[in-house]
């Protein structure tokens, strides 16, 4: 991936600064967007120490502006968009589908269903300039079951799903690779911010008997990224210790 060019969002924490620190290995130059701006600018600090080229473009994915400005900044940078992990996403309170607030059902699509379509719609606009690209959508076990006291997280990640494999439909020709992944449960700070007994609980349901790790994921969306998956396109790939099998 020497040379390549990366946008990362939610790039700050969990999959995204796994999967930016990975990159910065192979000295692709990243765009870490997050709305975080502490996070981000930490992960751009630790992929420059790994020798890589790396900017922080503070952005909220569910603003059509923001994501118009993280896609002309790293056009200005690094004068094109090699990868895209369009991976920003949010989960929910856990409450039942009905119980959930208005204000969080939509918060919740907005982030993680039109802030993957800004994306793709901005960044493979850039892409088919410079003769295509490959993206990686970050869906989850929830975007093919059905997740009890998740409902808006697991409407959006299966929609996550459809426009990958649309988008694949659509865009194949003109050399877009595109694919999503499905994990299960990881121990990102983000689950980590669960409760004791709701993390064993969940360790326990997993046909492995475990919870994932970040990096068992970025292994996958790197691989993904990159040249040794040049014919798997529209795929949705489980990383779940065996979730999605049950
Ligand atoms: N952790 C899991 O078990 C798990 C499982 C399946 C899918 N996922 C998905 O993986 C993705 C990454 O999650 P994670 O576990 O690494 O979580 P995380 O909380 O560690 O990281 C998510 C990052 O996204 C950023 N972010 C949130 N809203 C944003 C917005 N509106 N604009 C820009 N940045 C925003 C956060 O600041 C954070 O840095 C999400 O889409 C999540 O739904 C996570």
């Amino acid at each position: 991936m020497q040379k390549k060019t990366a946008i990362i969002t939610g790039g700050g924490s969990g999959f995204g600064r796994e999967v930016a620190l990975k990159l910065a290995k192979k000295g692709t130059n990243i765009t870490v967007v997050d709305i975080s701006r502490e996070n981000g600018e930490e992960t751009v600090r630790l992929c420059k120490e790994l020798g890589c080229n790396a900017i922080f473009v503070q952005a909220d994915v569910s603003k059509v502006e923001d994501v118009k400005k993280y896609v002309a900044k790293t056009i200005d940078s690094f004068g094109k968009i090699d990868l895209f992990f369009n991976n920003a996403g949010v989960s929910g309170s856990g409450v039942r589908t009905i119980e959930c607030s208005v204000e969080e059902f939509n918060n919740i699509v907005d982030v993680n269903l039109n802030g993957v379509f800004y994306g793709l719609k901005f960044v493979i606009s850039e892409m088919l300039k410079t003769g295509g690209g490959v993206i990686v959508n970050t869906a989850s076990l929830g975007g093919l079951v059905g997740i009890p006291t998740l409902g808006a997280y697991s409407a959006t990640k299966h929609a996550v799903i459809g426009l990958t494999k649309t988008i694949a439909g659509e865009y194949g020709r003109e050399n877009i690779r595109i694919n999503a992944i499905a994990p299960g449960t990881n121990e990102t700070p983000m689950v980590k911010a669960y409760p004791k007994k709701a993390i064993k609980q969940m360790a326990e349901a997993v046909p492995m008997g475990r919870l994932g790790q970040p990096h068992e994921v970025a292994d996958v969306v790197c691989f993904l990224l990159s040249e040794q998956s040049s014919y798997i396109h529209g795929a949705v790939i489980s990383i779940d210790g065996g979730a999605a099998a049950l």
